[in-house]
């Protein structure tokens, strides 16, 4: 049967711009390398990434009365998202993302939250309504908003996940009830709990620091092109990641994975399949440019699957 995914997160319009080399601070580049509004924001593109996954996708979002509002919500319509709960924002614009792509695919993007930072929980109660198998949350709306999301989903037995991005330390995960899965990446880890998780041993120790902060049946670390580190409050493994021949633009690969793990746990109820899903997704994400429209389908997950078996 298929899955109903409730997502509370955030949404933004991304200026996509692509360059050889960031500048150096007080150098002027010229480069064409293009650029582009494309839709975008962590919590839209992990919706998004379910309903090609084949889930049912409610999103919960705030938008501005904007030209990039409408742009967005077309899109989410066009998609077949579930809208009901997505809300107009008539004070504040829709949140911008400036995503910067460097040559070799990487990325680093600032966010100006706008609407994103206006989700409060009186606009969230009602999206419940929907009667989600799951609830999956990022960290672009206020933290407050997460916890009191959390801790409605709890008081239904609605299952919880977290992509815990963007990460920031001042975060008081404790206020967090328990969730199935919590999934930082690396930088997000660090952020949360001091220790860089670029090694088996660092990655356990970073782990169990945020046990000590979340209540996690799971810990699932990301970390790009090794793979990704899972903690099940005994035991940990790592898991490769799927080659790309070519990595084109990094930007939602996260989102992707993070949605595609939560996905397919719920269906399987296998924590190390879902990972192994979770990875094909993210390798298709980085093979092509954008943000939410380089989410892969089912199907690509699925050829992707067989020829790494
Ligand atoms: O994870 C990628 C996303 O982060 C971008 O789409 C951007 O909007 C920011 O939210």
């Amino acid at each position: 049967m298929q899955k109903k995914i409730l997502v509370i997160g955030s949404a933004n319009m991304d200026f996509s711009m692509n360059f050889y080399k960031m500048p150096e601070r007080g150098e002027t580049l010229v480069d064409d390398g293009g650029v582009a509004y494309v839709p975008g924001g962590k919590g839209a593109n992990a919706a998004i990434a379910f309903k090609r996954l084949g889930a049912d996708s409610v999103l919960c979002a705030k938008l501005g009365a904007d030209v990039h509002g409408q742009k967005l919500y077309n899109y989410y319509k066009e998609l077949g998202l579930n809208t009901s709960s997505v809300k107009v924002d008539h004070d504040n614009p829709t949140g911008l993302a400036v995503v910067m792509r460097e040559g070799d695919g990487s990325n680093r993007i600032i966010v100006y939250p706008g609407a994103n930072n206006h989700l409060t929980t009186e606009g969230i109660i009602e999206a419940f309504e929907c009667n989600p198998d799951a609830v999956y949350l990022g960290f672009e709306i206020p933290f407050q908003t997460v916890v009191n999301a959390a801790k409605v989903a709890a008081s239904k037995n609605i299952p919880i996940f977290i992509d815990a991005a963007p990460a920031n330390k001042e975060y008081d995960l404790e206020k967090l009830p328990p969730v199935e899965i919590f999934s930082p990446n690396e930088t997000e880890t660090f952020e949360f709990t001091g220790i860089m998780p670029n090694s088996m041993e660092s990655s356990l120790r970073a782990a169990l620091a945020l046990s000590r902060k979340v209540k996690a049946k799971y810990i699932v670390i990301k970390q790009g092109a090794r793979g990704a580190f899972l903690y099940d409050g005994k035991r940990y493994n790592t898991f490769p990641a799927i080659k790309t021949s070519k990595v084109v633009d990094t930007t939602a690969a996260g989102d992707a994975f993070t949605a595609a793990l939560t996905l397919e746990y719920l269906r399987t109820q296998d924590i190390r399949e879902a990972i192994k899903y979770a990875n094909a997704a993210g390798a298709i994400t980085i093979s092509r440019p954008g943000s939410a429209s380089s989410v892969p389908t089912a199907e690509e997950v699925a050829q992707v699957m067989s020829c790494a078996e």
